[in-house]
């Protein structure tokens, strides 16, 4: 049985059943057990692609397709999404503090419109303990051979006007053990996170990122929404070069809910297949901005959305939501096809 079969046919019927936060834990926990198991990492190695190397901002990805933030937020099955086959993973979001996360339920499928809405709120171990997750994985030897990237946010308790130094406690402690750091701001799960794309707080947040930054140097990415203006996302593009952003990851979820029924929609951001379009524009207004890297991250559900990605203007991708769906088979089939 090949990757696609085995998992429509056998495994998302399993996972589908259950909730969605259930079944990623569920997903979660199993990937968790495999990472420490050499028997079991050989297995999931079937699902693998040929590799497909490509080079971005100063690092070689066996394979241009990624596992987006949000899925491994804790870091604790990073062996397993490498055997899985991924190019390059992406840990977190981390924030400096541990913290629970919004009222359960807080993710929602959308099987007709291919999407989920989550509003999750960054629950995650904090950066003290994916930061010691992270060092002993490296002192054990067991670091995979991709890129393994650390998304940042906020605390939600600490006041907007202290999340510069939220996010450089983060920084200091993850970005020597990672190979590129990512600041979210643009999540729109915790308040006010958003307005961190403002001229003025993003200037603030990157002027202080490139001080600390001196020490570790580490490419530094920008995660940015699709609910800006033209105008907006001109003035991000223009900070982030001044300010030595290595690249941008376009897009977050997206609050626009108009593929969604009123009477099913929840609070939350929407990702997935509503989501290509707006993404991919994205991606083309910032190619014509600017010679910026790009990772591609919004709808990715197959070769055509992802060729339309690349063909946009971007040198990588990320997956979520669309793994969500249509698991491992899914990494096959975009790898055979760009
Ligand atoms: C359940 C869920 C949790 C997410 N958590 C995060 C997160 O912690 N940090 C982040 O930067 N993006 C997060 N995202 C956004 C994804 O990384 C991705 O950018 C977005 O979902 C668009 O890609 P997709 O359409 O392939 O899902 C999350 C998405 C989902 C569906």
């Amino acid at each position: 049985m090949n990757a696609e079969s085995f998992y429509e046919h056998l495994v998302r019927p399993v996972l589908f059943s259950l909730s969605p936060e259930g079944a990623h834990n569920v997903a979660i926990r199993n990937l968790r057990i495999a990472s420490n198991w050499p028997a079991a990492l050989l297995q999931l190695e079937r699902f693998k692609p040929p590799p497909k190397p490509t080079t971005a901002f100063g690092l070689t990805f066996p394979n241009p397709i990624g596992l987006a933030a949000g899925f491994d937020k804790n870091g604790v099955a990073i062996p397993a999404w490498a055997a899985l086959g991924f190019g390059f993973i992406e840990v977190g979001t981390v924030t400096a503090k541990p913290q629970p996360g919004n009222p359960k339920p807080r993710i929602f499928r959308y099987p007709e419109q291919q999407a989920l809405i989550n509003r999750l709120g960054f629950n995650n171990d904090g950066a003290d303990v994916v930061a010691a997750r992270l060092r002993s994985l490296r002192e054990n030897g067991r670091w995979p051979s991709i890129p393994v990237g650390i998304n940042l946010g906020k605390s939600k308790v600490t006041p907007l006007d202290q999340a510069v130094d939220d996010y450089l406690y983060s920084f200091r402690l993850l970005a020597p053990l990672a190979d590129y750091v990512v600041l979210n701001v643009s999540s729109p799960n915790t308040p006010g996170l958003r307005s961190l794309q403002e001229h003025d707080a993003l200037e603030q947040l990157l002027r202080a990122i490139r001080r600390e930054n001196e020490i570790a140097r580490k490419p530094v990415l920008l995660k940015i929404a699709p609910d800006l203006s033209l105008t907006e996302l001109e003035q991000i593009i223009a900070t982030s070069e001044q300010h030595g952003i290595a690249g941008i990851i376009a897009t977050n979820t997206t609050l626009d809910h108009s593929a969604i029924p009123k009477s099913l929609d929840q609070t939350g951001g929407l990702s997935g297949r509503p989501l290509r379009e707006k993404s991919t524009e994205f991606v083309r207004a910032i190619r014509a901005l600017s010679q910026l890297p790009i990772i591609a991250s919004g709808g990715i559900f197959d070769a055509a959305s992802a060729r339309e990605k690349l063909e946009a203007g971007s040198q990588l991708l990320q997956l979520y939501t669309g793994y969500v769906y249509r698991g491992p088979g899914l990494l096959r089939e975009i790898a055979g096809a760009v």
